[in-house]
């Protein structure tokens, strides 16, 4: 495991019990604190990325949009935010995904990725899986060809990664 990652760990704050009982949050702002644990996990992926022919970053908000655009700068790649509903003016396509209590959608602006694309999905935590399942059915339908999904955490005990249509997911931190 690359040394950068020790440190990566100990900058994410464990938060018991928010927003909800029972909930150990997993607070990426400790980290965006320290610029060289922040630069270290933006450096990871895009050592990662670069030279992959990747042309368009797709990030989620609201945290993904954190750490999405340093990466495609870095690697070249168009930067392309999937928002929540009714956030974009132009014309969408959504993806309804469902939370514990209810439902949520994500949406991406029509002509915002190309047929043939090679795209990458960014996210700062996968749970459940439903949100990056979401935000590749939008990629999907748009024609881009899913290279991976990168998220720093992962929640390996709640099993999303088999919710990500085999496509591959690579994280810097599990937490169990
Ligand atoms: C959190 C997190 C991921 C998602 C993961 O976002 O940032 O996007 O949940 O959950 P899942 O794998 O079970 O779908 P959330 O929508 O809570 O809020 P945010 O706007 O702060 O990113
Ligand atoms: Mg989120």
């Amino acid at each position: 495991e690359d040394p950068r990652i020790d440190g990566i760990k100990t900058k994410i704050r464990v938060v018991p019990n928010f927003p909800k009982p029972g909930i150990m949050f997993q607070d990426i702002t400790t980290l965006l604190l320290d610029p060289k644990a922040f630069k270290d996990t933006v450096d990871l992926f895009v050592e990662r990325y670069k030279g992959k022919n990747i042309s368009v970053v797709a990030g989620i908000e609201a945290r993904g949009f954190i750490f999405g655009p340093p990466i495609a700068l870095a690697i070249g790649a168009k930067f392309v935010p999937l928002r929540k509903p009714k956030k974009l003016p132009g014309e969408v396509i959504s993806e309804e995904y469902t939370l514990e209590y209810g439902s949520d959608r994500l949406e991406m602006h029509v002509g915002a990725v190309n047929k043939g694309e090679r795209a990458l999905v960014v996210d700062d935590l996968i749970a459940t899986g439903g949100t990056l399942c979401a935000a590749m059915n939008l990629l999907e339908r748009a024609g881009s060809e899913i290279v991976e999904c990168a998220c720093l955490i992962e929640l390996p005990e709640l099993k999303g990664r088999d919710r990500l249509h085999g496509k591959p997911l690579y994280v810097l931190v599990e937490y169990h």
